[in-house]
């Protein structure tokens, strides 16, 4: 289809440029006019980071076709703050903390200057309301909705504008002060470069070819058409890797793209770079690769089983990593124990779901240094694997660490920034990959979903005497830092609690579903979850108050917990009177949420749950052999 020749006013100054009748607005604003305040968060409607007003109404650029702006008068984020000078809002924003990783900023700050001007007297309620539309996923929005209120007060002269250039701390004495964020200008203003908002001359688009697949030998991959079609510098796929091509975290199991075999869907097999973006796609459709399908395992229980299918040939029985640790007498502190409670637990897969969807930029210096600017959470990991891969010293390899917009552990695997290296080198011109959301989900590490069975021996006065706790969790296709999050489940498998007798187990697993990585306290929500929960449980089987039974086991200074550790100050039980205090819990007051018992009978289990009953058929069982 032709260029249309597009007429509007962007920022008060008229344009008058080509644009593809298939672009969205957005792409015009950030590709064409280099308006890279606005940012793309899922490129579907529903995360705000893309407003813009179009003719002053808010609008997500995302869903605009450019051709609906004909004759528009449209305002970016970049026009708030044109004269240099911060908006009201941008200074409320700044003032009350509101930018955190900063990528939501700009579409909210939009979404809130559309709020004032529509009701410059809105209370909180309706602030809410207007800013529904927007996304945010660090600050918990409270602060976002403070600076709203702060900018409606100090424009409705309720709060003086000298609060704006208040100091909150002298040079020297910032500790318990609030003090202003020095990156927040840019963040507010939309002038913050993040990996996907950044270009090079000569800059090349990477795509890249996806697994369709969850388990599947790969017989042949044939790029040839894709290699000759006009605009394609560059095809790769594992044969182009050439040192030892494999990464991870505690095991490098991991190829750059598959080798042999895939192991998920939407494991990467190949990449090109092309002159533009609609090349790379139209290359990945003419790649051709032929699969075949091999069975494959989604449970991480029946992957342990004898006789399911092997992912990786060094893990025969797919055990990624088993951390067992054993303290006391275990059958002796269950016989001693008034009160046995057995449950089981489990924790689904989360996935991080940061606005920032996965971007990198990659180029060779002038040096010959292979440079990769990505919001890596890891790089100095990253580098020594990646010398290793590129078979380059680690002198010829450089990381650069963009703004994370958002984070949360997930961008500690090094999952797309090898294929970078690579074009970069093949090409020897910059390249530049960034992550659809689609793609994003698909393709990264989860939160690693976990079955625990727990057993727990009690005194009839609370005490603790025994724990007994198996761990399963399902690290997917890949190591990544499945090993660490089992190992920091069995450290923190008995929480912040005395317990003399101690039996832990955790797996992880691979199975053939999305892999498993860092994920905020990794390894410890887990294991937290599944024992305090219990503790709960058996409280109310006693008859005693969940916070009585803590203090019952506390913790106390000098402590040594079950790996041995010696803790200095243990702050538990003040956390617990902080705890009862804010929650208005009241001591003594009834336990019970339904049917109160205190019986206590030996080796009693509470109305198992589905995977409780799973557990409770195969302990019977392992009775009867
Ligand atoms: Fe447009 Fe999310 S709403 S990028």
């Amino acid at each position: 289809m032709p260029d249309i020749r597009l007429e509007a006013t962007i920022n008060g100054r008229k344009i008058t440029r080509n644009a593809k009748p298939h672009q969205r607005l957005l792409d015009f604003l950030r590709d064409d006019l280099n308006l890279t305040g606005n940012k793309e968060g899922c490129g579907a409607g529903e995360c705000g980071t893309c407003s813009v007003f179009v003719d002053g109404v808010l609008m997500k650029s995302c869903l605009l076709p450019v051709a609906k702006a004909q004759g528009a008068q449209i305002e970016t984020i970049e026009s708030l703050a044109k004269t240099g000078e911060l908006s009201l809002l941008q200074k409320a924003f700044h003032k009350a903390g509101a930018s955190q990783c900063g990528y939501c900023i700009p579409g909210m700050v939009m979404a809130a200057t559309a709020a004032i001007r529509a009701n410059p007297f809105a209370d909180r309620e309706e602030i809410k309301e207007r800013l529904g539309g927007n996304i945010c996923r660090c600050t918990g929005y409270q602060k976002i909705f403070d600076a709203v209120e702060m900018a409606r007060d100090v424009q409705n002269g309720r709060l003086p504008a000298t609060i704006f250039s208040e100091v909150e701390a002298e040079q020297g004495d910032y500790i318990g002060k609030n003090v202003r964020s020095i990156d927040a200008p840019s963040k507010v203003t939309g002038r913050l470069k993040y990996a996907g908002d950044m270009t090079m001359p000569g800059m090349l688009h990477v795509q890249v070819l996806r697994s369709p697949h969850p388990h599947a030998r790969i017989v042949s991959i044939d790029t040839a058409a894709a290699e000759t079609m006009a605009g394609v510098e560059g095809v790769i796929t594992s044969a182009d890797v050439p040192g030892e091509d494999g990464f991870g975290v505690i095991v490098n199991d991991q190829p750059v793209m598959a080798r042999g075999k895939v192991r998920y869907v939407g494991e990467a097999v190949a990449a090109v770079a092309a002159e533009d973006l609609l090349t790379a796609k139209r290359a990945l459709a003419a790649i051709e690769v032929v699969y075949e399908r091999l069975p494959a395992v989604f449970d991480p229980d029946e992957a342990m089983r004898a006789g399911a299918p092997v992912l990786h040939d060094y893990a025969p029985d797919n055990i990624t990593k088993h951390i067992p640790i054993r303290v006391g007498d275990v059958e002796k502190g269950f016989a001693e124990s008034d009160l046995v409670v057995k449950e089981a637990y489990s924790t689904q897969a989360i996935e991080h779901a940061y606005l920032e969807p996965e971007a990198g930029l990659a180029y060779v210096d002038h040096d010959g240094v292979v440079t990769i600017v990505s919001p890596d959470q890891n790089i100095t990991h990253h580098r020594h694997m990646l010398a290793r891969i590129i078979a380059k010293p680690i002198a010829k390899v450089r990381f650069i660490m963009s703004p994370v917009g958002g984070g949360f552990g997930g961008k500690t695997d090094m999952i797309y920034q090898g294929m970078l290296a690579l074009l970069a080198m093949k090409t020897q011109r910059p390249v530049r990959l960034v992550f659809t959301r689609e793609e994003s989900i698909i393709s990264t590490a989860k939160r690693h979903p976990s079955r625990t069975r727990l057993r727990m021996g009690l005194m009839r006065d609370g005490r603790i005497r025994v724990l007994e706790m198996t761990m399963v969790c399902d690290g997917g296709a890949y190591g990544l830092s499945t090993g660490n999050v089992v190992h920091k489940a069995a450290v923190l498998a008995a929480g912040p609690y005395v317990i003399p007798n101690i039996k832990v187990d955790t797996y992880g697993i691979y199975t053939n579903n999305t892999p498993s990585g860092a994920f905020r306290s990794f390894g410890a929500l887990q294991a937290a979850f599944a024992t305090e929960s219990h503790l709960d449980i058996c409280a109310e089987r006693l008859g005693l108050d969940p916070f009585q039974i803590r203090r019952i086991n506390a913790m106390r200074d000098g402590a040594v917990t079950h790996t041995r550790q010696k803790l200095g100050s243990v702050s538990l039980s003040r956390v617990l009177d902080a705890a009862e205090k804010v929650s208005g819990w009241e001591a003594g007051a009834p336990v019970s949420r339904g049917d109160r018992r205190s019986d206590l009978d030996r080796d009693d289990i509470r109305p198992p749950c589905a995977l409780g009953a799973r557990f409770a058929a195969a302990d019977k069982q392992e009775a009867a052999e």
